[in-house]
């Protein structure tokens, strides 16, 4: 039994058995990206389980015969590197075996792309062209690939993850701009955009001064449903040998405020407990014992954090750790010494748009319930 892998993983993104619930939304996006074009804005905060949720969606479209790309625009924090990435994974993915690449570079005439062999034998490309130089034009011939490589009858999707931070890419919304009036002509590929500052990237499709006002079905990734969460905590101990009872598993799952990648933590640390003591049957006090193990393995990361926040914030995060609201009301404010409404508004403003505060069904709480740990103990 020490040797049995532990049935929860909070590293990778959940997938085959390790992943539950979302069935609803699978199957409505699956059908959705089946019968033709249409373009999906998924938003919800961090760890809920967006990029997870598009990662299996991707895998059955690709069965189906619908090749998908997905690019993760975090990890791309200049144009030129957007670019270049951008061209490799839709031409990897999506020109025809016999494409010539003298062809790809009469598509992308302002960026005169060299071909690169990479170590691994595969074929790249660079540009001469460096950042300052990439400007619409550049930018909306890179944009216009997917629909010039892809052989007539065939569709393809492509994923934007992270996609709000697009808007670093270029001056004055000029991503943005550029982008939709490339996509409104690709009838033969829908686009998915993802984004975990959710409320900047439901901003950019629901505000009309914004270019891609309404040119995407917003969906909103919530919480999973409790019993479903539950369930699936019980039966990943079973997976791994060891019983939980009802009861361990809804606190298990209370703890995690029901967020996916908490549960995940929470699951693995009383797994490892649990086992690493011989046993096969959770114990009462586990779930706390491991809880409070956690939020100590991240206090490092935390110091470092609340070194961030002003004394406003700070304040307000602290009262929230101790107390959730729905109001600040008069008497919270006094409660907590948080001063005059003004205040609070701006510190709670700057708060949710980074993802620290979140209001789950107007109840605002601390987004990350080890934080909240951190933050109650003295
Ligand atoms: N449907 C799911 N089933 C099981 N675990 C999940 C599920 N969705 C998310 N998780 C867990 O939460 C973690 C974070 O999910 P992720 O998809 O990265 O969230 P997001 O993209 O919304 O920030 C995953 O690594 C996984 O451990
Ligand atoms: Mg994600």
């Amino acid at each position: 039994m020490a040797d049995m892998q532990n049935p929860f993983n909070y590293l990778q993104f959940a997938r085959g058995d390790r992943f539950y619930d979302r069935s609803e939304v699978r199957k409505d996006l699956r059908s959705r990206f089946l019968s033709g074009q249409t373009n999906v804005v998924l938003y919800g905060p961090r760890r809920y389980g967006k990029s997870s949720l598009v990662a299996e969606l991707t895998d059955d479209l690709e069965k189906e015969g619908i090749p998908c790309v997905t690019i993760d625009v975090l990890k791309l924090p200049s144009i030129s590197l957007f670019i270049s990435a951008y061209t490799q994974k839709v031409y990897r993915k999506l020109a025809p075996i016999k494409f010539e690449l003298r062809r790809l570079c009469e598509f992308l005439k302002s960026l005169r792309p060299k071909l690169t062999l990479g170590a691994n034998g595969e074929t790249g490309f660079s540009f001469d062209a460096v950042g300052a130089e990439i400007g619409s034009e550049a930018l909306s011939e890179v944009l216009d690939l997917p629909h010039r490589l892809l052989p007539k009858g065939k569709r393809a999707v492509i994923v934007f993850d992270e996609f709000q931070e697009v808007g670093e890419l270029l001056p004055n919304d000029q991503f943005e701009r550029v982008m939709r009036s490339v996509i409104q002509n690709h009838d033969n590929v829908s686009y998915i955009f993802l984004g975990s500052r959710h409320h900047m990237l439901r901003r950019m499709f629901t505000d009309h001064n914004r270019p891609f006002y309404k040119s995407a079905l917003t969906v909103l990734l919530d919480k999973p449903p409790l019993e479903d969460s539950i369930r699936f905590v019980i039966s990943r101990f079973k997976c791994g040998g060891i019983t939980i009872d009802n009861s361990c598993a809804a606190q298990l799952v209370a703890r995690a405020d029901n967020i996916p990648y908490f549960i995940q933590q929470i699951g693995f640390e009383v797994y490892r407990q649990t086992s690493d003591r011989g046993k096969r049957m959770v114990g009462e006090k586990a779930v706390v014992e491991a809880f409070e193990n956690l939020a100590g393995l991240n206090r490092d990361q935390y110091e470092q954090l609340i070194l961030t926040f002003s004394t406003a914030q700070r304040k307000l995060l602290v009262a929230l750790a101790k107390e959730r609201t729905h109001e600040f009301d008069e008497l919270y404010r006094k409660r907590h010494e948080l001063g005059p409404s003004s205040t609070v508004n701006s510190s709670k403003r700057k708060l949710i748009e980074d993802g620290h505060i979140e209001a789950y069904e107007g109840l605002n709480a601390v987004a990350d319930p080890f934080f909240a740990e951190y933050l109650r103990t003295v």
